[in-house]
């Protein structure tokens, strides 16, 4: 069974297929028009989302095919207490692909044992959210054109900002990457990214909480917002949540050709003014997102254009 439960199922020639088969579809959509024809995808979101849950619909629209799921646990058969397990396995009678999103890690890997059909990570607690990554690379590799020799700053909440940890396993693989991880230290980047990724691959890396340090060195700044949901006392979230504010001063010692990313929904990491400067791309990964998710549901249930 196909499914995409970590970015790292994907080889760098897998992603490469996904990028070019986001790019025929940017080039030329219609050809795509009917390939999911009579084919269905479920999105069954137990945690709130704009785009993720919207560009999959978006997706499956825009490849023929249709969509049904629900968009809040409360919805569902959850809220009377059925399993994961039960409720995909409720679903894969119904769909051809599930997309789940869930507020506990390891969710979507569960529910890969009773689906039947593809399923796709959609974002899993503090833990990891493929489709962004791949939202994020196709954004990098049309702005940047490759994606080695960058030097990634990752700012904001490192610890629960699930877009980071996969983004980071993703691209770890590229020959000559940097990361600088610029975080308040209780937010630093969980350990095991630390020494079972980076280490591991020798990958030079630096901990920092000066933005305004970090600026100058950087090919990518990948802003991230505070992750409230995940903390366990509010007091420690209205500490930390304004830790970082991107605004067009802190931008002018850096690169002209920098790209500022986020995940989205940001809260305040990044002031408005920044919208109208040229290497504000993060609206742009909300449209490279659909394309990705297009390219990705054609390779999980095989259809050749
Ligand atoms: C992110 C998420 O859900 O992890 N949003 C998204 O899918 N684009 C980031 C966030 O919620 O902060």
């Amino acid at each position: 069974m196909n499914n995409l439960i970590d970015i790292m199922q994907l080889s760098v020639e897998e992603i490469d297929e996904l990028i070019a088969t986001a790019l025929d579809i940017i080039a030329d959509p219609d050809k795509y028009a009917e390939s999911c024809k009579r084919k269905k995808l479920a999105t069954l979101f137990f945690e709130p989302s704009t785009r993720t849950r919207l560009s999959f619909e978006a997706a499956m629209y825009e490849l023929g095919g249709q969509v049904l799921g629900f968009s809040a646990a409360n919805s569902s058969s959850a809220a009377k207490g059925e399993s994961v397990a039960d409720t995909v396995r409720t679903v894969g009678c119904y769909a051809d692909v599930i997309a789940m999103r869930h507020p506990k890690e390891g969710a979507p890997l569960v529910a890969t044992r009773t689906a039947g059909v593809p399923v796709i990570n959609a974002g899993d607690g503090g833990h990891n959210h493929p489709t962004q990554t791949l939202a994020d690379l196709l954004t990098i590799y049309r702005k940047k054109g490759k994606f080695s020799g960058l030097t990634i700053g990752l700012c904001g909440d490192l610890k629960f900002g699930r877009t980071v940890h996969s983004l980071i396993c993703a691209m770890s693989r590229y020959e000559g990457v940097k990361f600088v991880m610029i975080s308040p230290e209780e937010l630093r980047v969980p350990r095991y990214l630390i020494t079972d990724v980076i280490d591991r691959k020798g990958i030079p890396y630096e901990e920092t909480t000066s933005l305004e340090e970090a600026m100058p060195k950087l090919d990518i700044l990948y802003m991230t917002r505070v992750q409230r949901e995940r903390f366990f006392n509010e007091a420690d979230y209205l500490r930390l949540k304004d830790s970082y504010v991107l605004t067009p001063e802190k931008l002018v010692p850096a690169k002209s050709d920098l790209i500022v990313m986020h995940p989205l929904p940001r809260v305040n990491e990044i002031s408005v003014a920044v919208d109208a400067d040229p290497r504000a791309c993060y609206f742009d990964q909300v449209l490279n997102g659909k394309y990705m998710r297009m390219a990705l549901i054609l390779k999980l249930l095989e259809v050749k254009v």
